[in-house]
């Protein structure tokens, strides 16, 4: 039997290079790879625990997000593309799961945690947000996924799942699978910078992202801004490349080897100016986006095309989901009239 596969996203607006690097080329190659019955959660519930006062704003963000993951080849005939709120399945499940979860054990959670600290929540955590870990729970296990390809912040959510479905199993019967994290080992799939460099991680909210809808002209705009060696200020002088973000992304991104060791080479030596190297950036860049662009600006013309791959995704994940909550009510002897 194929394994299940499901991993999701928080929206939380378009899609950048730093996600296409740590997470959806990753999912593309799992997916192609035959191997599993994947699923991709848009997780809208989970975005609202802390943006419950902004529900226009979720809702864009779900759009945006999937018109990404459509164009960077996501495929609705071979990956399930569902919406975490519209499995109703999902609210049931965390309800029950919440007993088998103290409070202190939320509050040590390292990732809410962090996001609490990171976070203004002004005059306090909202039980949703504090419980999300749960509801998560609940988004792993209703398709009893075996494994969940994730980011290292992730693990503790992993974890908790874990934790949750012993935990249930133990006292209702074998019902849940345990999902392993699926951390990847491909170097590259380690935080990209962003644009501005300083070890900074390409985040919205430091606006130094490249994102998948960028124009040729805003992406040539951003390389030509990229963060370089402050040192290397005449063409003629020697370059660093350690912490010059142009020559990071060309380890990502590039395919040519032979020609970028050259052009670290003659940039070492001096001889190179940065804006020699940024415009070759770029062209490999552009070969990335340009299709995915293209395919991108399909898609976002034509939302009933989007929103109808997305339901019938949430319409299967729903069939699943039901089959899973069958069992889960049976087991803890809540399915009376059955
Ligand atoms: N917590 C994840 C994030 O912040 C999103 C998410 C929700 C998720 N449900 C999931 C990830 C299930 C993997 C599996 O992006």
């Amino acid at each position: 039997m194929q394994k299940v596969l499901l991993t999701g996203d928080r929206p939380s607006g378009q899609l950048h290079l730093g996600h296409y690097v740590g997470s959806l080329r990753n999912r593309i190659t799992l997916q192609n790879s035959g191997e599993y019955d994947c699923f991709v959660m848009i997780a809208d519930i989970q975005a609202l625990t802390d943006n419950f006062k902004n529900p226009a704003a979720v809702r864009e963000n779900v759009f945006e997000v999937a018109c990404d993951y459509l164009a960077v080849g996501l495929d609705p005939q071979k990956t399930t593309l569902c919406i975490q709120s519209l499995i109703p399945a999902l609210a049931e499940l965390t309800m029950y799961y919440m007993n088998l979860v103290t409070v202190a054990r939320l509050q040590r959670n390292p990732t809410v945690k962090t996001e609490i600290q990171s976070k203004d929540f002004g005059s306090g955590v909202p039980t949703g947000f504090l419980v999300y870990p749960i509801s998560q729970a609940a988004d792993i296990t209703f398709c009893k996924a075996h494994v969940v390809p994730v980011g290292e912040d992730q693990l503790p959510m992993i974890e908790q799942t874990r934790e949750i479905v012993r935990s249930f199993n133990s006292i209702y019967g074998e019902v849940l699978v345990e999902p392993e994290a699926l951390i990847p080992t491909d170097e590259n799939s380690r935080r990209l910078p962003g644009i501005t460099g300083n070890d900074t991680k390409m985040s919205k909210s430091l606006n130094n992202g490249i994102y998948l809808a960028d124009d040729a002209d805003t992406l040539r705009a951003k390389v030509r801004q990229m963060y370089t060696d402050p040192g290397h200020l005449k063409v003629s002088d020697p370059g660093k490349i350690e912490g010059n973000t142009v020559f990071t992304y060309l380890d990502v991104f590039g395919t040519d080897t032979a020609q970028i060791a050259e052009l670290k080479e003659q940039y070492q030596r001096g001889g190179l100016g940065d804006v020699k190297v940024k415009d070759y950036l770029f062209e490999v860049l552009d070969e990335l986006l340009a299709p995915i662009r293209a395919r991108r600006a399909e898609y976002a013309a034509d939302p009933a095309q989007v929103y109808q791959i997305l339901k019938q995704g949430t319409e299967r994940a729903n069939e699943v989901a039901s089959a899973t909550l069958s069992e889960v009510r049976a087991a803890m002897k809540i399915d009376y009239f059955s």
